[in-house]
């Protein structure tokens, strides 16, 4: 993977020598990358091959990289914001963060997908949805698997439980604003003390409590059902669960930074990023996300939307500014300060 990308950016350099220094387009493209590593690299590297420009990626957690775009806001270093979920984006076009764009791509996405523009102000678009839930490591837990929220509490499962930090995961703030959306903000933060008691770990990243779970490390990991797909389709004994109360999903996001170093580069790679050529480059590494191209192929093992009990979750809510901000203030408090 390494040599590959390695010499797609010389190829990419020889052409830009090739072309001269007047072309206005700018050879380099630095994206900031809120998947999996593996699809993040892909991206990257077909980009790369397609255009000619180079690709300069850092993968991080949605969280963390919405902090870093409004840490960099004086200077920003970043172009694209590729992937993670939609919340931190939406959070970013409020705050000014983000450019608005509107691609001609726009007319062959999905409903979800043009809905997530409209709400930004066209500050960023849906790229993929998934729904949220868990997965259990089925020799792990042999007997009565859980299929709700509230089996998750069951005291069989103390320590056995994983899921990340809402602060630097998307997928975990997504679980937070489901929560609340589903049982009320006093009930939900009620839900997570007396989870906490059973969580051995809270992650940094949304996926690594499945790849704990995949492992034997815990038996269950809260996350996007696609992510616990990914494992049972790599062998591991994992199955996941739509949980029986209902659950909340994303629209994974694209989003270009506003002010970044190749703004050229940047509409360049938003447009091909919407088209199904690009999308399908997920399922070819292992990821099972909806993607939002009306025209690209769904990967069969992707849980679809319709077979999920689905809340009606409200994005223009829980990812404004005021909202996340207020959440996640409180579950520092109420949660995060909890002893271990
Ligand atoms: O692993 C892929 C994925 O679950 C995406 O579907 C999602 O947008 C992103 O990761 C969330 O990651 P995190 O929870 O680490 O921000």
């Amino acid at each position: 993977m390494k040599t590959k990308l390695v010499s797609a950016a010389i190829i990419a350099a020889a052409g830009v020598t090739a072309a001269g220094s007047a072309a206005a387009q700018s050879d380099e493209l630095v994206l900031y990358c809120s998947v999996q590593e593996e699809w993040c690299r892909a991206m990257s590297e077909a980009f790369q091959r397609e255009t000619g420009i180079n690709v300069l990626m850092t993968r991080r957690s949605s969280g963390e990289t919405y902090a870093q775009i409004a840490a960099e806001s004086e200077q920003p270093r970043g172009d694209v914001w590729w992937g993670g979920t939609g919340d931190p984006h939406l959070q970013a076009a409020q705050e000014g963060l983000t450019e608005e764009y509107q691609s001609d791509m726009l007319e062959q996405m999905q409903d979800w997908s043009v809905r997530q523009a409209e709400t930004s102000g066209y500050r960023t678009v849906g790229i993929y949805a998934g729904g949220l839930g868990f997965g259990y490591n089925s020799d792990l837990v042999t007997e009565n698997p859980p299929a709700c929220w509230a089996d998750l509490l069951d005291e069989r499962f103390a320590d056995d439980v994983q899921v990340a930090n809402p602060n630097s995961s998307g997928t975990s703030y997504t679980m937070l604003a489901t929560m609340v959306q589903l049982m009320g903000e006093d009930e939900a933060f009620d839900y997570l003390a007396q989870l906490h008691n059973n969580i051995s770990q809270y992650t940094q990243s949304g996926s690594a409590p499945i790849r704990a779970a995949a492992t034997g490390e815990t038996a269950i990991g809260i996350v996007f059902m696609h992510d616990a797909v990914a494992q049972t389709v790599q062998g591991a004994p994992i199955v996941a669960v739509a949980p029986c109360e209902g659950t909340g999903y994303e629209v994974g996001s694209m989003s270009i930074i506003a002010g970044g170093p190749n703004p050229d580069a940047a509409r360049t790679f938003y447009d091909w990023a919407l088209t199904p050529e690009a999308q399908e480059i997920g399922a070819a590494n292992n990821s099972f996300q909806i993607p939002s191209n009306v025209n690209s192929e769904t990967p069969e093992a992707a849980p679809r939307l319709e077979d999920i009990t689905l809340i009606d979750y409200d994005f223009a809510l829980y990812g404004s500014s005021e909202e996340r901000t207020r959440l996640l203030e409180r579950w520092d408090a109420d949660i995060g300060s909890l002893p271990q």
